[in-house]
């Protein structure tokens, strides 16, 4: 009797086709997210789930009795509760590697549309309002050169801060719970408390994972530390700041502007008053988001949950699982 699995993310056919020839499986095929009460029926009589949105906590893990194992299709997991997950026994699994360079690619994005007010300018030519030789007013703020600080130097830091020395020849500082010599050495990164680099950085650059520790990381006192002239760049989760904090700060012009690809709230706000500010670039969680990596995303996900409930090891275990 073939595994039965349930997945929740739209997939490429190949893909369901791949899990198909092991498994039988259940497709939630719509764009929005399934009902929570959908989801908690469907999860009972299934070995396995893959999913990207789903809150993967006790009240869902109660439910499926016969669950092995749960797959992320992103590389952070705080839509999964670890404990409950250790409590049940199963595996979870996330996407790591093979998304780092891309996010990397959307963090200069933002860094240059920001620094160089892309999108703002750009918004200025199509209403018409380029009438005459640009003047000071609408100079914007040098990259290569400039000091930035990466909050969070795991694996997509370390593409960042490759992009950045060799790239644009800045100077990188990284503030991380371990220090790590090795990229230092490779990279010519400097190890800095949390305040120095917000103190010293042009751009500031969030890139932690979303957990207990890192929640609200950036709040009034950090937007405070940071120069007048900075700008401030958010690729890892909404969460990770306090968004009020930042909407006041932009509001006070304590810092010069902000590009983020993730919110408190996802989709964002329609009345959110970072969507009316001029100087931030507002992107809608697309770190991932191109045709290839999202694809091998999903059939890191699918290879994963095949090899959960097929009895074999699977690919990328979250580590607090210790594997
Ligand atoms: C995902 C992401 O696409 O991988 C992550 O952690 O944030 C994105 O790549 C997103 O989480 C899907 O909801």
């Amino acid at each position: 009797m073939k595994p039965k699995v349930l997945i929740t993310e739209q997939l490429p056919s190949e893909i369901i086709d791949f899990i198909g020839e092991h498994c039988n499986y259940s497709l939630w095929e719509h764009d929005e997210k399934i009902p929570r009460d959908e989801l908690l029926k469907r999860i009972e009589d299934v070995d396995g789930l893959l999913t990207s949105k789903d809150s993967v906590d006790e009240e869902l893990l109660a439910r499926g009795k016969n669950l092995k194992i749960v797959c992320d299709v992103a590389v952070g997991y705080d839509n999964f509760d670890i404990e409950a997950i250790k409590k049940h026994g199963i595996l979870a699994t996330h996407t790591p590697f093979v998304l780092d360079e891309t996010v990397a690619d959307l963090v200069f994005g933002l860094v240059l549309s920001t620094g160089r007010r892309l999108t703002e300018l750009d918004h200025n030519v199509k209403n018409g309002k380029w009438d005459k030789p640009v003047g000071e007013d609408w100079f914007g703020t040098d990259v290569h050169g400039a000091t930035m600080g990466i909050i969070g130097m795991g694996r997509i830091g370390e593409k960042v801060a490759r992009r950045a020395t060799l790239g644009f020849n800045m100077n990188v500082l990284y503030y991380n719970r371990t220090q790590k010599p090795e990229v230092e050495k490779k990279l010519n990164v400097t190890y800095s408390s949390l305040e120095n680099l917000l103190a010293k950085s042009d751009y500031v650059v969030v890139l932690t994972p979303h957990t207990d520790q890192t929640h609200q990381l950036i709040g009034e006192r950090e937007f405070n530390l940071m120069k007048e002239k900075a700008f401030f760049i958010n690729c890892s989760r909404g969460q990770v700041i306090n968004e009020q904090a930042l909407i006041n700060a932009l509001h006070d012009n304590q810092i010069a502007g902000a590009g983020l690809d993730v919110f408190e709230q996802e989709p964002i706000n329609k009345d959110n008053p970072l969507l009316g500010m001029n100087n931030v670039v507002t992107l809608p969680h697309i770190g991932s988001a191109t045709m290839k990596t999202r694809f091998d995303m999903k059939m890191s996900a699918a290879k994963s949950l095949v090899a959960g409930v097929t009895g074999e090891t699977p690919m990328s275990i979250i580590k607090e699982l210790g594997n």
